[in-house]
């Protein structure tokens, strides 16, 4: 039985979606942490040039892919490759992407369900008052497995009601709400930020290169985290533009969504360091980790210290629940797509069956936050500190134990480099030129392809694929680590 594909009803909805998947807790836990780590201004600026020389390219080329053939990312390398150099080879691409795309929405259902629990108390604190949490309160809870479970399960099950009410129904219409409340809630953040004493020394960190504070691995961090934060590498983009009219303008809409997704990133920082420098006394809690920041240092902070807190409180953790909850309906997805692609399944079938899947591995990342459970300390080679399996640790996980490191390391370092390199190697070698122009609508009134084609090729062939081979050669020396 072949189904008639479903298509975005308008411009707007797809663009919407899309920026949905790449606004996520990348922008906002993420890339405050490594900027503030990095020293801000250079390391900005350094990500500002990765963003439309190297993201937007490489999304261009996936929504390329994904609307000509009208497929989702297995089927539609395999209906591409088939007449060119490693045949239908490169499915494995799409293969690779799915699996990540697995990976990840396993780990972002956990941290979007510690912004539920936090919305949920920040909500109890502003209507019933305000009570001072215990030093370790954020601890007890992630050690607490069963109330994990709840809110994991809780933001899986939202996920997986729309992405079964399908692309219009459900993923549009969806990002449609989410979007926009999420814009009006950064903004407002935002204005509140600009109130605050600290605004201006946040401005400044943020948009005054100091490049001697700049490391040779940050060039290498800033690369990295394009690739994440534009959701590159894991075939989404693929399977998005696979919903794709023809009327549509490729490089206008990545345009777009490349924009939206950097100036949500740079307002959170604005937001988060505005408040840590009108409090510097908090500035070392950040040194700890970015989830410290998030779900630790600021809960109190917004009660004990800001005016307005009973609304900011509520607000912000809303947000990053929108936020990730937009990304996820992304993920998973891709996974429906595939099965219902190329296993003829129902997209019902299709969401219940991946996101039970996806929730088993979910379950394992929950376990593994509890030191108490042996999953806290699991190495993919054994935890044996000698001898070949030590080295193969080493190599592939620089070490770290716990399935959550495993799983975020994993696919940071190995699955999103290796998806971005082929489908550059792909679209710039072996993709036929014409249909890229096409598709690209970068023709010039003499029928000859414009200036603005060599620039995207000279890119996607030379400029990125060294770029990521770079960054591979550092990860497999050692020299990096983007987790
Ligand atoms: N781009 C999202 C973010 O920045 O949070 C995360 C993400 C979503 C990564 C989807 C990868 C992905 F496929």
């Amino acid at each position: 039985m072949t189904q008639q594909r479903s298509h975005w009803k308008s411009s707007t909805g797809f663009i919407l979606a899309a920026a949905g998947s790449a606004v996520g807790v990348g922008n906002l836990w993420k890339f405050p942490y490594i900027t503030w780590e990095n020293n801000g201004g250079a390391f900005v600026l350094i990500y500002l040039l990765c963003i439309p020389l190297i993201g937007l390219p490489i999304m261009m080329a996936e929504f390329i892919i994904g609307r000509h053939t009208q497929k989702s990312a297995v089927p539609a390398l395999t209906q591409l490759g088939a007449t060119t150099f490693g045949g239908d080879r490169w499915k494995i691409v799409g293969w690779v992407g799915v699996i990540a795309a697995a990976v990840i929405l396993s780990y972002i259902a956990v941290i979007a369900g510690w912004a539920v629990a936090l919305f949920v108390q920040c909500v109890d604190w502003s209507l019933t008052g305000y009570t001072a949490p215990s030093e370790n309160a954020f601890g007890d809870f992630l050690a607490n497995t069963s109330l994990q479970f709840v809110f994991a399960f809780f933001f899986s099950a939202a996920t997986v009601v729309i992405v079964c009410k399908g692309v219009v129904d459900g993923i549009e219409r969806a990002n449609r709400i989410l979007m926009p409340g999420l814009f009006v809630m950064i903004m407002f953040l935002v204005c509140y930020a600009v109130t605050m004493d600290g605004f201006g020394e946040a401005i400044g960190f943020l948009f005054n290169p100091r490049f001697d504070a700049l490391s040779d691995q940050a060039i290498l961090e800033a690369l990295g985290h394009a690739f994440f934060s534009l959701s590159l590498g894991m075939s989404i983009m693929i399977t998005y533009g696979s919903y794709l009219k023809r009327s549509d303008s490729i490089p206008r809409a990545a345009t777009i969504i490349v924009g939206l997704d950097t100036l949500v990133a740079l307002s959170a920082c604005v937001i988060m360091y505005s408040i840590l420098f009108t409090f510097p006394e908090l500035q070392s809690s950040v040194s700890k980790s970015a989830t410290g920041m998030l779900f630790t240092t600021l809960p109190p902070l917004f009660y004990a210290k800001m005016s307005g807190g009973v609304i900011l409180g509520p607000i912000f953790y809303l947000l990053i629940m929108f936020a990730a909850l937009s990304s996820s309906i992304s993920l998973l997805e891709v996974v429906v797509a595939l099965l219902i692609d190329r296993f003829s399944f129902s997209r019902t079938r299709a969401t219940l069956v991946s996101g039970t899947l996806v929730f088993i591995l979910t379950v394992l990342v929950v376990l593994s936050l509890d030191p108490a459970n042996g999953l806290s300390r699991f190495q993919l080679f054994g935890t044996d500190e000698s001898g070949l399996f030590y080295q193969l640790n080493q190599l592939f996980f620089r070490g770290k134990a716990g399935f959550f490191n495993f799983l975020d390391h994993l696919v940071a370092n190995w699955l999103l480099p290796f998806g971005g390199l082929c489908i550059t190697l792909f679209t710039g070698w072996f993709l036929d030129k014409k249909l890229c122009v096409e598709e690209l609508g970068f023709i010039g009134q003499d029928g000859k392809p414009q200036i603005w084609f060599t620039g995207f090729r000279v890119i996607i062939r030379f400029i990125a694929p060294l770029a990521i081979m770079y960054v591979l050669y550092t990860v497999i020396t050692g020299a990096a680590d983007f987790t």
